[in-house]
């Protein structure tokens, strides 16, 4: 069974052709990206375990459902996560927020570590990596070790668009996550980029370049 779950829903396919046009600028790249990663989000969470609580309603006491647990660590790869950060604290306002740090050596295309800060509790917790572009694979792996390592057991990821060798990489090494993603696209061009993609996520999330 793969570890990629296509969402199709017919707004994020609308608003991933929107970010994928060359024309769209910087502030209506960043307000779809959080209106993506708030209509991911909903599926992510679809299989939360609930729990019953007993509440009282103005009319009558009642058995009810919540999300049962310590729930959720976002972890945005800086910096193009961080695009999708608001957008999933939109529907999981408790979570608690770690980055990690890593750039991509452009000769190399492997990825380097330069931050990494969790919540003390991340071990307990499930958590969504968000990291828009999947090419590579060589920034999820990596970020997904670390996690690992520190003792996370249930990492999910959240992408805008994923490229298969990237997808293939990562499988090799984690076939124990999810990964969600709205584009799924063929390959990566002769510098790394997803082709057709939507060009580098960080410099349009932010205005760079
Ligand atoms: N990172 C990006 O931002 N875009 C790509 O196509 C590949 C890596």
């Amino acid at each position: 069974m793969s570890i990629v779950t296509q969402l199709d829903h017919p707004m994020l396919q609308h608003k991933l052709t929107l970010l994928r046009s060359k024309d769209t600028c910087s502030k209506d790249f960043r307000n779809i990206v959080k209106e993506i990663a708030i209509l991911m989000a909903y599926e992510v969470t679809r299989n939360f375990p609930l729990e019953e609580i007993e509440i009282e309603t103005p009319i009558a006491k009642m058995k009810s459902k919540i999300v049962s647990g310590k729930t959720v660590a976002i972890v945005p790869i800086l910096r193009a996560g961080l695009g999708m950060v608001d957008g999933v604290l939109e529907v999981i306002p408790a979570a608690k927020v770690g980055h990690v740090g890593l750039y991509r050596n452009e000769e190399t295309l492997t990825p380097v570590e330069y931050y990494f800060k969790m919540p003390k509790d991340i071990e307990q917790r499930t958590v969504i990596i968000t990291e828009p572009m999947c090419a590579t694979g060589g920034s999820i792996i990596a970020a997904v070790n670390l996690l690992k390592n520190r003792g996370v057991k249930n990492i999910k990821v959240m992408c805008l668009v994923v490229a298969e060798p990237g997808i293939k990489a990562v499988e090799a090494v984690h076939p124990d996550i999810e990964i969600f993603t709205v584009g799924y696209d063929k390959e990566l061009n002769e510098r790394g980029y997803i082709t057709p993609g939507l060009g580098d996520a960080g410099d349009r999330l932010f205005g760079t370049k």
